[in-house]
Order: structure tokens, then C-alpha cells, then sequence
């Protein structure tokens, strides 16, 4: 379960598990918690994920657990190969949506432009593409639908009764239309 930060993947990853069931691994809490880091990035005051440590790691809880494991994190397509890979969702929310979220969330300013502009730019999506090709890969439109109607339209791609997509959202060309594009780029505050 990926997505860019905001956009609701714990949320909707822990219904999604506690219905299956399923186990949870949240990977910001693991490479926190295990302290799998190598270093600060110091111009967004954040620490920087030792990323094949962390694979490692993720890997092992998958090998510990019989059941479903759901991989939680904006970069758990860097931590999970393809061959590993059941499925990818990427959650998308509409970044006048996220640009709220992540500024509650008590974000500062640059730090929500730039992740309003990794959901603008589909970072994300890309990634997931790149490593696991489209036929893996689902698209869920979280923008204003609560966590109980988004973890059963997945339920129904697991089922089979909805179909797998990619390409659902265009946030460009929405968010021109609207005449927001260029707010929700400024760092302003
Ligand atoms: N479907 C939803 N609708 C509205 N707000 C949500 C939804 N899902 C989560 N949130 C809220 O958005 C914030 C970010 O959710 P979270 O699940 O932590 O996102 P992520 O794990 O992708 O960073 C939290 O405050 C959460 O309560
Ligand atoms: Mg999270």
C-alpha cells in the first residue's frame, strides 16, 4: 500500500488487515523503531532510510507471518520486489484534499508543497510502475470517501468484482481547470 504522505494508507492499511485478516507492517514504524537509518537529511529535517536494510527487514516479518502481510509506506515499492509482490495500491487523494491533511498533520510549509507536488506529479504511481509494471498495480481515488468505502473497493479488486486500473486521476489538468495549480505549488503558507 503506497501513496504519497497524507493521502491515508495506515488508516485504510489497518481496516484493510484487521478485516482480512491480515497483518499490518507500517515501514516508517519499523525503520524507526529499528532505527534502520543512515544518516539526516538535514534540509528536511527528517532521517534517511537505509533502504536495503529495511528490505531485509520487511522481508523477514513476510517470511515470519502466514497470512496476508500488507506493507505500509510511501516508498514500499523500493522495499518490495516484484516477485514478492501480490499487489500494489496506490492511494491518490485530490491534493486540495491533502494539502489540509498534511498541514494539520503540522507539516511546514515546503514540506507540504513538496509532497502536494509528488501527488500532483503521480511520484508515487510512477514508482510502483517502474518496479512491478502495470498488471500488479491499482489506482484507489481516496479524495473525499471515508476509510470503510475505500478498504471495500479494495476488498472488490481483491475479489475480483472490481476491475485493477491505472491512470484513474489527472490532477493537472483538474486542479488548471479550477485554477488552483499554481497555489498549491507556492510554499507559502
Ligand atoms: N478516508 C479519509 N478521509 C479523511 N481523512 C482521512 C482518511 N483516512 C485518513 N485520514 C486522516 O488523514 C491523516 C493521514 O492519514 P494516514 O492514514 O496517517 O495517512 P498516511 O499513512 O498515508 O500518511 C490522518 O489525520 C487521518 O486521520
Ligand atoms: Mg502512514
Amino acid at each position: 500500500m503506497t501513496g504519497t504522505p497524507g493521502v491515508g494508507k495506515s488508516t485504510v492499511a489497518r481496516q484493510l488487515a484487521s478485516g482480512l485478516p491480515g497483518l499490518h507492517v507500517d515501514v516508517n514504524d519499523v525503520v524507526a523503531a529499528e532505527k534502520l537509518i543512515i544518516g539526516a537529511d538535514e534540509a528536511r529535517k527528517t532521517q534517511i532510510a537505509d533502504i536495503p536494510r529495511a528490505a531485509r527487514r520487511i522481508m523477514e516479518i513476510v517470511a515470519e507471518t502466514s497470512g496476508y502481510v500488507i506493507i505500509d509506506g510511501h516508498y514500499a515499492s523500493e522495499l518490495v520486489e516484484a516477485k514478492d509482490l501480490f499487489m500494489a495500491f496506490i492511494l491518490r487523494r485530490d491534493p486540495v484534499e491533502l494539502q489540509l491533511i498534511l498541514r494539520k498533520r503540522g507539516y511546514d510549509p515546503s514540506k507540504v508543497s513538496e509532497n502536494v507536488a509528488s501527488e500532483i506529479l503521480d511520484v508515487c504511481l510512477v514508482d510502483a510502475l517502474q518496479a512491478y509494471g502495470k498488471d500488479k498495480v491499482c489506482e484507489i481515488d481516496c479524495s473525499s470517501k471515508d476509510s470503510t468505502t475505500i478498504v471495500e473497493e479494495i476488498g472488490s479488486i481483491l475479489n475480483k468484482r472490481k476491475k485493477c486500473r491505472v491512470g484513474i486521476v489527472d490532477w493537472l489538468t483538474k486542479l488548471e481547470t479550477e485554477g488552483t495549480l499554481d497555489s498549491l505549488l507556492a510554499s507559502k503558507p
